[in-house]
């Protein structure tokens, strides 16, 4: 309520990463607890100070300083940089109107009662793309009831939820689990959720097969990237935001999410989605984590390639795994190649895909 606009920075980044985002955001004031003051004093010291002015060091104590209400409900509230790992980090700038509307919504939508007095933990939210449906199952078993929402930073955090139906009840726990993770509308608050092709922009028909890019239009949509048009422009075209996520459209409208529309392997001519993959490799017992990347092929284009990492104490081999997903998909869709490692993580726990992509990318062709 002073008048500025916030930027919240993770207690994990490291001095350099700390340098990069104040000077992105030319940062006047950084407020920091005394557990990080080393961290933020590292990357003060960093600045090159003949070119910007540093921003004040202030540690976090109580104030009351004056309320200073923004002018309009279009005002920027707050930026907020996208996790994903790019050397240019984006800034996403939410206005005052989009964060209160975003509240409500969330109030509405996971029934938050008039008093809260215990911790709302009775239910969990889980975001993120995609956790494997197994996941969601032993989460549930232990008594948790998990609803899994679907957006980005763009989206103010959830765009679409799973609105669960009274006939999912009688389904197996897979299945409704799979339900969860994939099946969703769009979250209150928004305008609208699509399906559209990403170029021609025409909506994808609701037959639940055909695939199209997830987009979003409404006031809990980004207002503009922070210094940076160019990605804005790239971002709207055609009038929507381009989540880079690719689904289908089903009859009754809840939109499946299929893919990142980066993680496509095309093999031969033929498309396929790395989730479904993922979710069969999740589902072996000796499987904790697993990601699908193309491998480039001379023959095929690409080929799918997993990279596993094994749970302590278990040992399989590279055809048991192949063979596992054999059993359990097409032929072409199972995985070619298995690596066994550890798979590196973002500061929010997301495998980060490109790694595996670059090493597949290096292990040179197989036919
Ligand atoms: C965006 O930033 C605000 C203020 O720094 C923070 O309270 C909020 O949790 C962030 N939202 C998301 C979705 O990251
Ligand atoms: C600091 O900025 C000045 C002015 O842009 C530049 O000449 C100098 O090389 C920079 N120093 C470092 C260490 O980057
Ligand atoms: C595979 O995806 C590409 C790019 O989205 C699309 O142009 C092509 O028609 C798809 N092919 C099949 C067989 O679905």
């Amino acid at each position: 309520m002073a008048g500025a606009i916030l930027c919240t920075l993770t207690a994990r980044h490291d001095p350099s990463m700390v340098l990069m985002l104040l000077k992105h955001l030319r940062a006047k004031i950084i407020f920091v607890d005394c557990q990080l003051l080393e961290v933020a004093r590292q990357a003060i010291d960093l600045f090159n100070k003949t070119e910007t002015e540093l921003p004040a060091l202030v540690l976090i104590s109580e104030s009351d300083g004056s309320v200073q209400r923004p002018l309009g409900e279009w005002d920027p509230i707050s930026v907020n940089y996208t996790s994903e790992t790019t050397l240019q980090p984006k800034g996403v700038v939410y206005s005052h109107r989009g964060a209160y509307l975003k509240s409500i919504a969330t109030f509405l939508l996971h029934g938050m009662g008039l008093i809260p007095v215990y911790l709302w933990t009775v239910e969990v939210m889980t975001g993120g793309l995609l956790p494997p449906p197994q996941i969601l199952s032993k989460m549930e078993g232990l008594g948790f009831s998990v609803s899994h929402l679907y957006g980005l930073t763009e989206t103010y955090g959830p765009g679409t939820y799973c609105a669960w139906k009274p006939e999912w009840d009688s389904l197996s726990s897979d299945q409704r689990s799979s339900i969860k993770s994939r099946q969703w509308v769009q979250h209150l608050g928004l305008e609208e959720v699509d399906v559209r092709d990403t170029v021609t922009m025409e909506s994808v028909p609701s037959d639940g097969k055909s695939l199209g890019e997830i987009m979003f239009r409404g006031n809990t949509v980004v207002s503009g990237y922070y210094k940076n048009q160019e990605a804005m422009d790239k971002a709207f075209e055609g009038g929507w935001f381009h989540s880079g996520d690719l689904a289908a459209k089903h009859p009754d409208g809840y939109i499946e999410v299929k893919d990142r529309l980066k993680d496509v392997i095309i093999s031969g001519g033929e498309n396929m989605s790395s989730v479904e993959v993922e979710t069969v490799l999740y589902s072996h017992s000796a499987v904790l984590e697993a990601t699908l990347v193309a491998h480039p092929d001379d023959y095929w284009g690409q080929t799918p390639c997993a990279f596993v990492k094994l749970k302590e104490g278990c040992h399989v081999d590279a055809q048991e795994i192949i063979g596992f997903c054999r059993d359990h998909l097409p032929h072409h869709t199972s995985p070619r190649t298995v690596v066994f490692e550890d798979l590196p993580e973002t500061l929010t726990g997301k495998i980060q895909k490109f790694i595996p992509r670059e090493k597949a990318k290096a292990m040179g062709s197989l036919s």
